[in-house]
């Protein structure tokens, strides 16, 4: 008999025990030596809370509007593919959940449920939530549109394209694991067997890589989003920038949102923590569109400094399939739960009483603090011996 889950690291730990090893891998792992899988979670404690006081904390509202919907709160969940190796009910149940909590859910191209299949779920439970479609861009660009389609026809709210992905990330376990689905699941969005990542045999190296390469389009560039954008009426979100260059390309573009992600470090190693990079991005995009982050958010204090660095909202990807592993629909409401009950009261002991309140001044940055600190001192030390050298030079010449 477990204990009682007080966090979600208590969830990842149950999900260790009761997943095939393949799957936890798959799950959890970051790329090549997981530096940025790492800093991705360290980055939140390099940032400190600065609570105000006596500001009648008794209620406390975290909605949000994202994209024009109204959320219970500023967390929600993101694309994480072929949820069915979690929970036989995978990525409905997790529709369900998000129903119940009332956030926003984003699908996955790569899931074990169908479009149609996951916007049902969604709708014949009580609450108020909204999907989005996560879009990988194929080489068949026909077949990519299909999937728009059906999004749109299904009722879906926006289409998140993933633009961190030509080739997949060098995932050390899934290579060692030569991770493939099970034989029983199969991606099923779509109907071929190559295309739905149930052929029997991927070789030697991770399954999932060689059906990227095989599959996703490597050639990308900035003139796919305005073709992108002019087959869908829906908004257009781009997923994994990092930078302002991009994001103000990305704005350029016309796209509805921006969400900065590292892909949960399982692409590009070595790259920042999302975290340290949603400044800039926000600084660059200068409100003209929405800015979101994900990757690493773990808890409501989490939540609270991504939102006061500028984020609209945050997305939680792994935790979801922690909560999904334990315990099904439930599991993933009580992850859910746990982090909005995390964040109502990190707002409250900050003395803020709404997320719109949020701002750079709920936060003091030591790493940032104590460099500026080293520079004073050290232009005090360069000032102090320029003048012994004017002293040094009038007396002797
Ligand atoms: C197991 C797993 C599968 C994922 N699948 C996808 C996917 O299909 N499409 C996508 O754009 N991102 C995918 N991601 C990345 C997530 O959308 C998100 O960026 C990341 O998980 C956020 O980091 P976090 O897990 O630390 O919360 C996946 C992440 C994980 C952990």
């Amino acid at each position: 008999m477990s204990g009682q889950r007080v966090c979600v690291s208590d969830f990842e730990d149950e999900a260790r025990k009761v997943l095939p090893k393949s799957v936890f891998d798959y799950y959890r792992s970051g790329a090549d030596q997981q530096h940025t899988l790492t800093d991705n979670v360290a980055a939140f404690n390099r940032w400190h809370l600065l609570p105000r006081v006596l500001r009648d904390v008794s209620t406390v509202d975290m909605s949000v509007s994202v994209l024009g919907h109204r959320l219970s709160m500023p967390v929600c969940v993101a694309a994480t593919a072929m949820q069915r190796m979690a929970h036989p009910e995978g990525e409905t149940a997790t529709a369900r959940a998000c129903r119940a909590v009332g956030t926003g859910m984003m699908l996955s191209s790569w899931a074990t449920s169908t479009i149609e299949e996951v916007m049902s779920a969604m709708t014949s439970s009580a609450g108020g939530a909204v999907l989005w479609l996560q879009l990988y861009i194929y080489k068949d660009r026909e077949l990519t549109l299909s999937l728009v389609r059906r999004a749109e026809e299904a009722g879906y709210k926006a289409i998140f394209v993933t633009v961190d992905t030509p080739y997949l990330g060098r995932r050390l376990d899934d290579m060692r694991n030569r991770f493939k689905l099970p034989s029983h699941l199969s991606m099923s969005n779509f109907t071929s067997a190559s295309l739905a990542f149930s052929e029997g045999n991927y070789g030697d190296d991770s399954g999932l890589a060689v059906y990227v390469a095989k599959a996703i389009d490597p050639t990308l560039c900035w003139d796919d989003i305005t073709w992108l954008k002019k087959h869908t009426h829906l908004p257009v979100i781009v997923k994994g920038i990092l930078n302002g260059e991009d994001a103000v390309q990305a704005v350029n573009r016309g796209v509805s949102g921006i969400l900065v992600s590292n892909h949960g470090a399982r692409q590009l190693d070595g790259v920042p923590a999302t975290l340290d990079v949603l400044e800039e991005v926000v600084k660059s995009v200068d409100g003209r569109c929405e800015v979101y982050m994900d990757g690493g958010v773990r808890r409501g204090t989490d939540v609270l400094k991504a939102l006061a660095l500028g984020a609209k909202a945050v997305f939680i990807g792994r935790p979801v399939l922690w909560g999904l592993s334990c315990q099904g629909e439930q599991g993933v409401t009580k992850v859910l739960e746990l982090v909005k009950e995390e964040l109502r009261l990190a707002m409250a002991l900050s003395g803020c009483r709404s997320v719109s309140e949020l701002s750079l001044q709920w936060l003091f940055r030591r790493r940032r603090e104590s460099l500026r600190r080293h520079w004073t001192f050290l232009c005090h030390q360069l000032r102090s011996v320029h003048s012994l050298l004017r002293c040094s030079q009038q007396m002797f010449f």
